[in-house]
This record gives structure tokens, sequence and C-alpha cells, in this order.
């Protein structure tokens, strides 16, 4: 073998290398576990719904439940106050049975008094489902859980989400339960389950290691506002798979608040109303490795955003969306580090490594890049981005490369 025949090989070789390299690096921007379809586990115990409040009856059974089982709701409908699901336990509602979280305001309070007021803050709620400092803990099944959002609150005249309307006129908070906070936690699973009506954010996840929403389904009208869909916060390990979302907040939100988020899959996923995919405005921690795959959106307020503003800033990379499909989406892709106006600080936020492949939008809308500087621009790819015409794209700071195509056919 020549020099000229061995340097070429080394050559083939030092390509393919970075070919591998960057197949790996491709890789690792999604969950780092291998996810499948979940499976219901076993009932330690079943119980049969009177339609009054059980709270005690369910707690007593989930605090009971051997590790690795479920508290199986069999049948009728249960109304609950706040329920903690302990570490290894699950909570299976079976088809056809609701879980109703009581409209007794008192029921949640934590201690505060504040629990269906307005106040300067809004944490005076615990959640209806807590799963804290957990290993293994689930809520599964084809039933329902209804946060009776709309329903008059016990012993007031409004229910949560007019609470919460009131709280914006009044440029103030309102203190509404969220449907299920899982903190600190490890290895929990969300399956099959339906979720409505919540009078806060439905899900949040908060620094848990390998959180699966599987085949969720979210319904929760337009009009009630602040009921994020599904919100990973500082969580890595994260899956979200063959849900359908429809609320009156972002659809699914990543958030980065007090710790990063990272090594995130959201695939085959279908939105209706809400405000879209979002990362944000939370980033100061850091989100990176997200793919977001074969997701559909219709009827949407904003397709896919990532917002921050300069008085959180934060570095946002490593975001892949490829096979997006969109239809009467007004905003199908925002991407704003100014997005509250009238922020102060001097936090930069930074978007880079942003690349979206195979994206159809099939009505006109505003697609928006607005970047930190000419120094910190946004950076993102377009590779295949078929758009209708009549849009408008707006770019400020920002480093795009590819282009869009006004021809986008066919249906979502
Ligand atoms: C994420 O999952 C991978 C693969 O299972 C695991 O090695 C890693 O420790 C997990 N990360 C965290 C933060 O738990």
């Amino acid at each position: 073998m020549g020099l000229q025949d061995s340097g070429h090989v080394s050559r083939t070789w030092f390509v393919a290398a970075l070919l591998m390299l960057a197949a790996l690096h491709q890789a690792t921007a999604k969950d780092l576990r291998q996810v499948t379809e979940p499976k219901i586990p076993a009932a330690c115990t079943s119980l049969k719904g009177s339609g009054g409040d059980e709270t005690s009856v369910i707690q007593k059974a989930l605090t009971a439940c051997a590790k690795g089982k479920a508290v199986h709701l069999a049948s009728g409908t249960f109304v609950s106050g706040p329920l903690t699901i302990p570490s290894g336990v699950s909570l299976w509602i079976d088809s056809g049975v609701t879980l109703k979280a009581s409209s007794n305001p008192k029921l949640f309070d934590n201690g505060k008094n504040l629990c269906g007021t307005l106040s300067s803050s809004n944490s005076g709620c615990n959640p209806l489902i807590h799963i804290n400092g957990a290993t293994g803990s689930g809520v599964y099944g084809k039933g329902t859980i209804d946060g009776q959002g709309g329903v008059t609150m016990t012993g007031k005249s409004i229910s949560w989400w007019e609470l919460a309307h009131e709280a914006q006129e009044k440029n103030s908070n309102q203190n509404c339960p969220r449907l299920i906070e899982i903190d600190n936690s490890k290895d929990i699973t969300l399956y099959q389950i339906t979720l409505k009506n919540s009078p806060n954010f439905h899900v949040v996840a908060s620094q848990t290691y390998g959180f699966t929403a599987w085949g969720v389904t979210i319904n929760t009208p337009s009009t009630a506002r602040n009921t994020d869909g599904i919100d990973p916060a500082g969580s890595q390990n994260v899956t979200i798979a063959h849900c359908s979302i429809s609320t009156g907040d972002d659809n699914v939100a990543i958030k980065a608040g007090n710790a990063a988020t990272k090594y995130v899959s959201i695939t085959s996923n279908t939105f209706g109303v809400g405000h879209g995919m979002s990362i944000g405005s939370e980033v100061n921690s850091g989100v990176s490795d997200v793919t977001v795959s074969s997701l559909t959106l219709q009827g949407t307020t904003n397709g896919i955003r990532i917002k921050s503003d300069r008085s959180r800033g934060g570095l946002v990379t490593g975001i892949t969306y490829s096979s997006v499909c969109m239809k009467n989406v007004a905003n199908p892709i925002v991407l704003d580090t100014a997005y509250s106006k009238t922020a102060t600080g001097s936090k930069i936020p930074d978007f880079k490594g942003i690349t979206f492949s195979n994206i159809k939008v099939l009505s006109a809308g505003k697609f928006v890049f607005n970047g930190y500087s000419d120094a910190v621009p946004i950076e993102a790819t377009l590779n295949g981005v078929h758009i209708t015409k009549g849009s408008t794209w707006t770019t400020s700071h920002a480093k795009i490369t590819g282009k869009y195509t006004e021809d986008a056919s066919g249906s979502c």
C-alpha cells in the first residue's frame, strides 16, 4: 500500500469517524433511557366509588399498598382532596371511573389560608395528586381525573377559572391547585389516563429523573387560564409520547428555572387548542438535548415556541424539531428572547443549535426569530420547512442556515 493510498484510507476513516460522532451527538438529543409502552402494575386493593368524598379511603389504601403495586379505583365516581402517592406505589383509575377534585378550597389549603383567593403569591394550594421524593410511582388507567376547574368553589360564588381571570384583571395571583405535581422523584409514569378541567397546571414534573407520560389525554377548554398541559422542569430523561393535549395554556412547556432540563423526547403527540409546544419562559438553568418529533398541532395559538427574556436569560441548545405538521396555528414558529417586553435585567437568552426538519405549516401565520443581539444571535437551521403563502417571516439578530419554501400542501 503506497503513501497516497494510506492517506486516502485515513481520510476515509476520518470522515467516517466524524459522521459517527455526529450520529452519536444526534442520538444524545433525547431521553437516554430505552422507553417502551408502560404496563399497569397489579392491584394491591380495589375500591368502588360512592360518588362522595373519599379522600381518606383512597389515602389509606395508598399508604398501605405494597411497593410495586397499585390502588385500583375499579368502578364508580370518587371525590377527593389532596392525595400523596408513596414511593413505589401507583394509582390505577380504571376505564369508566372518574376521580373528581373536590371543589372545596379549604381541603387544598397548605397552611397559608390562601387557597381559593387572590394574593401576591400563587403557592397557597396543595395539588390534587402529589408524588414527592418517590421512585417508581405512577398514575395509570383509562379512567378520568376531573379537576372541576369550572365548578363554583365551595363557600364562594366563582369557580377556580373565574378566580384566575379575576387575577389577570386585578394584576394579582390566583391560588388554585395543580392536578398532578411530581417533585424530586425518579422513574415516574403517567399512562393512558385522561386529565381534564384542572384548576391550574395539569402536570408538573420538577427535578425528576426519568419521567414518562404515555398515551395521556388532556382535554380542557382554551378559555381556562394557566392550565398548562405537561411541564417538565429541571428534569432529565423525559419522554412524552402518544399523548393528545388540548388546554388553555402551553400544551407542553419545558422549563429550567432551578435546574437544567435535558434529554427530552417528545414524540408522536397531537395538540388541539392551547398555546403550543413551548420551551420557557424559565430557562435560566439551561435546556438542551430535546427532540420533538411527529407532532401535529391544530388550532393552537402558537406552534413551536422558545421564550425567555433579560430577567431570565438561559442557554437553549441542541433542540431538534422534526416531522411537525400544523394547521390553523396563528404563530407557527416563535423564537423570542424578549418574551416579556417589560422584563428588566441583563441576563442573556442564548438560543443556538436549533434545527427544524420536515416542518409543514398548512395555513398562513407569523414566524418570528427575535435574537438578543448581533453578538448573541439565534442560530437555527432550516431543513425542509414548508409554509403557506401569505405568512410573515421576521428575523432580528438571527443567523439562519437554510431556507423555507412557500409550498406546504396536503393535510396533517
Ligand atoms: C438517564 O438515563 C441514563 C440511561 O438509563 C442513565 O444512565 C442516567 O443516569 C440517567 N440520568 C439521570 C440524571 O438519572
